[in-house]
């Protein structure tokens, strides 16, 4: 798949024309206002990615990839290992800027790799080389979402309701994105669905971004607060529930934002097929089951106050803020990939989607 610098222009994360800066379309901001950042100090990348300004985890390992470039570019020597150790010293920074995604550590250390593989070269073939690299994570995502979307697309029929959590489309991705690529997709080839898009409290990724994204689309949205997922399944107007993922442990289990587990046990309970769409680099080999998985506490605050005019909260009530939830695979009908649909046993499946490497199921291309 031929992917053009127009194509990364057209995303929420790209290297700016001068390959100074990252440019980032500040999801904070949407859907009021359209706002472009420009970034390049590394104070700057940290509080991007801990902010949402840059969210979702494929965005956040893209964003990863052309930080440590963009680091590269402005770091002032004539000595690869000097440039080497001071992006090192950046990325054991950048990586705790948010725990749960295994994309940033992930997009981190195979920049670092790159580094090192270059390393004993001069300082501008080793930049070059690191911006192949960040170049090619952006471009490997864009066509792992195209075909996550043609597998996504394969599970679903023309008028099919489908239910999402969270915001899992091209703001925290690539072109189609992971959960609504499938959709997007459908779209473009004239098979209209009926999307129900959960609000995802407490940060409204669904309200603010999915929404957004779906109308601009064209899709056929219905926005809902999340405790009316019940009902919605309850009234057999959802045929599959489509979420995204931030990291998919060996096993199977899988962490998500907030609330995905409820939507899970409600599609099990209604007898709804239940999906997560990520990349194969979503998927955590090393981490056994979700019991393992690290989950991010966020500031009580996102729940007493923000958003609000004033605060619905009584000043000083406890609040517990975990910004994702691990889902049991047995609530997992199938994971979608960019290399195939896995079903149960999972580890099974997770492991030879490994072992046999790419695209052993078929081409779209
Ligand atoms: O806290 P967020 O908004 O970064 O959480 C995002 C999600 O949970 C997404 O579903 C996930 O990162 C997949 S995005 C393709």
């Amino acid at each position: 798949m031929e992917i053009k610098a127009k194509d990364r222009a057209a995303c929420s994360v790209h290297l700016s024309d001068d390959e100074k800066d990252i440019v980032i379309i500040d999801q904070r901001a949407l859907p009021n206002e359209e706002v472009y950042l420009r970034i390049r100090d590394h104070k700057e990348m940290y509080r991007a990615i801990a902010t949402l300004a840059v969210r979702g985890a494929p965005a956040i390992g893209i964003f990863a990839g052309y930080c440590v470039y963009v680091l590269s570019v402005h770091f002032d020597t004539d000595d690869p290992g000097k440039l080497c150790a001071y992006l090192k010293e950046q990325g054991d920074y950048l990586i705790f800027a948010r725990p749960t995604a295994v994309n940033l550590g992930w997009a981190i250390k195979r920049m670092l790799a790159a580094a090192d593989r270059a390393d004993g070269t001069d300082v501008n073939r080793l930049r070059a080389r690191l911006k192949d690299e960040a170049v090619a994570i952006h471009d490997e995502d864009i066509a792992m979402c195209r075909r996550i979307a043609e597998y996504g697309l394969s599970l679903i029929r023309p008028g099919d309701g489908i239910l999402t959590h969270c915001n899992a489309g091209p703001l925290a991705t690539s072109r189609y994105g992971t959960a609504l690529g499938p959709i997007l997709l459908g779209k473009e080839r004239g098979i209209d669905l009926k999307v129900y898009a959960d609000e995802t409290r407490p940060l409204l990724q669904g309200a603010r971004l999915t929404s957004y994204e779906l109308l601009r689309a064209g899709v056929d949205v219905t926005l809902i607060c999340d405790n009316m997922a019940s009902l919605v399944m309850r009234n057999g107007w959802v045929q599959a529930c489509f979420v995204g993922c931030d990291r998919i442990a060996a096993n199977g289990d899988f962490a998500n934002k907030i609330g995905t587990c409820g939507v899970a046990i409600l599609a099990k309970h209604y007898g709804i097929p239940f999906y997560t769409l990520g990349p194969v680099s979503t998927i955590d080999m090393d981490c056994p089951t979700g019991e393992e998985i690290a989950i991010e506490l966020r500031d009580g605050d996102e729940i007493r106050k923000m958003w609000y005019e004033k605060p619905m909260a009584p000043a000083g009530v406890a609040c517990y803020n975990p910004a994702f939830d691990v889902t049991d695979h047995e609530l997992v009908t199938a994971i979608v990939t960019d290399r195939g649909i896995v079903y149960p046993p999972f580890d099974k499946g997770l492991k030879e989607l490994f072992e046999n490497g790419k695209d052993q199921d078929r081409s779209f291309f």
